[in-house]
Parts: structure tokens; C-alpha cells; sequence
């Protein structure tokens, strides 16, 4: 892939108008166009996936835009990270070769109320918990897929389901693009990369790991106990530290995202894996892991 030459500075567009503009002159010159959707807040997790999307694109547009339809929690939405300057620098840095980054007004001239049947994949854990919030991420990457039409589109794995979810929702629209989807990042003490770690306190920081630690702890489980049986291990041993309390623990069809109860009980080409929601405080974490030899 050709890549960003050096001496051209990435280009920060705000309006879908001029969007639609840059990506159609890359089409008009043959070349391949790769998506990085994000809320901002960016760190090396994000930066795995600018550096994924130019080594397979020709052209890469990232987003940054905190997406009000998919906050199920006011509180959440208002105090979600935004670093707008410090995002541009490091996109800048891995190469990209626009950041969109519009206003809400931008992407919402009218209200969305578009409702997707995005059926059992988004019905459990997340959506479970986060009553629409899986409606609004499928509308503001139908809106975002729909606008540039990437070739290829990079999602981070620590959002497991919503991977899920996004394929799907690229099914009932018809999008044509290669949804791929990234292995999580974690810090070298293993809790998974967040733009919410930020808001831990240096006590729950220091106990987060917990959290990948006992999901690793629970391969060796598997070996000789139940789908149920790891879950409630896994949920007692996470809760057995100060600060960490699970919202939920599931092991799940890696792609119909349904509860096993048995280690068999999967479909065609699929893996278990176990997805976990934990609060550290008052602040939600995500992290999941793959039961490859369960
Ligand atoms: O994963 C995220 O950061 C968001 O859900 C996404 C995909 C950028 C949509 O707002």
C-alpha cells in the first residue's frame, strides 16, 4: 500500500460534506480506503488499529466522535474523555490521512430513529444491561460506513459483542466492507487498554489487573469444570478483590454471542469465549477472553 507521503500533514475534516469530497477523490484515483471508527480519547489500543488500517489501505480516514445515541447513562456521556488536540496529534503520527471529527449537529441534523433488528446478538450481556445502546453504535456506524464506504472497517476485540453487532448490522444493510477485528491491547500488568482507565483511582488502577488475571486463571478451570462452573469462579474471584464488583459474567457462542451451558455447544467455526463487565468503582470495565482449548 502506497501510505500518507511524509510531506503531506493529515487533513481534519468536519463536515460530511467535505468527507464524502475526500473520500470520493481517493475512489476517483483507484485507491483503497480503510475506516477506523473511535470515540477519541485515543490511546495504544487505538493506535494497534491506525497502524493495521495503513498497512492495508491506501488511503485511512479516522473518526472522532463521542456518539450520544449509543450513552444509555446521562452521567457517562458527560464525563466521557474528550482530548480532541492530543487525539489529532496521534493520529497524525500513525499516518492517517484524515480525522473526521464533526459535531453532534454534524451527524444529527434530525433526530435518528432508526431502529435495527440486530436480533439475538445484541439482545444479551451489553444490550442486556445497556438498553439501546447497541441501537445508537449501529446507527452511528451505518451513518459513518454509509458516508465513506471503506473497504475495510477496524474494530477492537475488547468490545467483543459489539463486533458482533456491527456485523450484523453491515448484513441487514448490505454494506460490502470488510469488518475486521483486532486483538485487545492490554497494559504490561494485563488490564485491558480503556479510554475509561483514566478515570481510576490509584488504588482501583492497581487492582484492575485482577481482572485479566482471573480470566487467565480460568483456562485452566475450563479444563475440568462446567461453562457454569468457570462462571461462578470467575465471578466470586473477581469479587473477592476491594473495588471490583461483575455486572456480568457469560461465556458466550464467539458468533451468536449466546450463553453455553456445555463447552460443545457451539455453531460452525465458532469459539467460546468469556465476556466480563466489572466495576471498579464507579467506573465500568470491559475484557473478555477465548476458551481456545476449552
Ligand atoms: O467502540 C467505540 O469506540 C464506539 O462504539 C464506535 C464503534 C466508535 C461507535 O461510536
Amino acid at each position: 500500500m502506497s501510505g500518507r507521503p511524509d510531506e503531506r500533514t493529515m487533513e481534519i475534516i468536519r463536515t460530511v460534506g467535505d468527507l464524502r469530497k475526500f473520500v470520493g477523490e481517493a475512489r476517483a484515483a483507484g485507491k483503497s480506503v480503510g475506516l477506523v471508527p473511535t470515540m477519541g480519547a485515543l490511546h495504544a489500543g487505538h493506535m494497534s488499529l491506525m497502524h493495521r488500517a495503513r498497512k492495508e489501505n491506501d488511503v485511512v480516514v479516522a473518526s472522532v466522535f463521542v456518539n450520544p445515541t449509543q450513552f444509555n447513562n446521562a452521567q457517562d456521556l458527560k464525563t466521557y474523555p474528550r482530548t480532541e488536540a492530543a487525539d489529532v496529534a496521534q493520529l497524525e503520527s500513525a499516518g492517517v490521512d484524515a480525522a473526521f471529527i464533526p459535531s453532534v449537529d454534524e451527524v444529527y441534523p434530525e433526530p435518528d430513529t432508526r431502529v435495527f433488528d440486530l436480533g439475538g446478538v445484541a439482545e444479551v450481556m451489553e444490550g442486556k444491561m445497556r438498553p439501546g445502546h447497541f441501537n445508537g453504535v449501529a446507527q452511528i456506524v451505518s451513518k459513518l460506513f454509509g458516508w465513506v464506504m471503506p473497504d475495510r472497517a477496524y474494530f477492537g476485540e475488547k468490545d467483543f459483542q459489539q463486533i458482533a453487532v456491527i456485523r450484523k448490522m453491515a448484513k441487514l444493510e448490505g454494506f460490502d466492507i470488510d469488518i475486521v477485528d483486532c486483538p485487545i491491547c492490554r497494559h504490561d500488568d494485563g488490564l485491558a487498554m480503556s479510554s475509561r482507565n483514566v478515570r481510576l483511582s490509584a488504588e482501583q488502577r492497581a487492582v484492575a489487573p485482577k481482572i485479566h488475571e482471573v480470566l487467565v486463571k480460568s483456562l485452566d478451570w475450563a479444563a475440568d469444570s462446567t461453562p457454569g462452573e468457570v462462571k461462578k469462579k470467575v465471578t466470586e474471584a473477581i469479587n473477592g478483590n476491594e473495588w471490583l464488583d461483575t455486572e456480568y459474567y457469560e461465556i458466550v457462542d464467539s458468533l451468536t454471542m449466546q450463553p453455553i451451558e456445555n463447552w460443545s455447544d457451539l455453531g460452525d467455526g465458532a469459539v467460546p469465549v468469556g465476556c466480563v463487565t466489572v466495576y471498579c468503582g464507579d467506573v465500568r470495565l470491559i475484557d473478555n477472553i477465548k476458551y481456545i482449548n476449552g
